[in-house]
């Protein structure tokens, strides 16, 4: 499957997003992953709609949103008119995960499931055939920088087993403590869309940061 690169800004310069995610557009970035955060699910609050939405304006990439929110289904429409296309819901997070799979869809939009590190793949093995994307959380959500949790792994394994068993399409998305070794590991494994923070936002040089990445996993 085609590996895609998709930078989490949250390890982005906050006051200065759009000129980010203008770099991001000229460094090779398939897609922008942008980072949802509550200060309930986790304790972090990071950024909403309407910044989605300015951002929407300046840029035509591929817009990634993970909600990290409980009760996502009360913002679902909101992240839509923001401009997001692909739309990311824990499974945590929800009693209807089926429902509101199918209500994303419904406006046309990708729509997708994440699991934290300790929530087993028994947990949506019912929605891979709705879902468009899995997202392995490959550290506890909530922090850019934190390290790799390789127990992770199994669980991409299993999940590009089932997919091939029945038939599925789905991508495998990896996010957390990637680097120039994890996103080999984590490819190797079966995830085909990598997401990115402190390891493309830390480097002078994003344009080489992106590269590097790509360039590990093409070896
Ligand atoms: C963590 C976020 C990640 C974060 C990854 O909860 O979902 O997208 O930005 O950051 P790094 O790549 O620094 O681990
Ligand atoms: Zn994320």
């Amino acid at each position: 499957m085609f590996i895609k690169l998709a930078p989490s800004i949250l390890s982005a310069d906050f006051s200065d997003l759009k000129n980010e995610v203008k770099k991001l557009e000229k460094s090779g970035a398939d897609l922008v992953h942008i980072d949802v955060m509550d200060g309930c699910f986790v304790e972090n609050i990071t950024i909403g709609a309407p910044v989605i939405k300015s951002l929407r304006k300046n840029t035509n990439l591929f817009f990634d949103v993970h909600l990290m929110v409980i009760n996502p289904e009360k913002h679902i429409e909101k992240f839509i008119e923001s401009g997001a296309d692909n739309i990311t819901v824990h499974a945590e997070t929800t009693y209807h995960l089926d429902a509101l799979l199918n209500r994303i869809k419904s406006f046309g939009k990708k729509a997708s499931v994440a699991i934290n590190p300790a929530t087993p793949i028994c947990l949506i093995e019912n929605v891979l055939g709705v879902v468009d994307m899995v997202l392995v959380m490959t550290v506890n959500p909530g922090w850019g920088g934190q390290k790799f949790i390789h127990y992770t792994l199994e669980k991409i394994r299993n999940l590009s087993e089932l997919r091939t068993k029945k038939g599925y399409d789905f991508e495998i998305e990896v996010d957390g403590g990637i680097n120039e070794q994890t996103v080999i590991e984590c490819v190797k494994a079966g995830a085909n869309v990598i997401v990115a923070g402190s390891y493309v936002f830390e480097n002078e040089d994003i344009e080489r940061a992106i590269k590097k990445l790509k360039e590990s996993v093409e070896k």
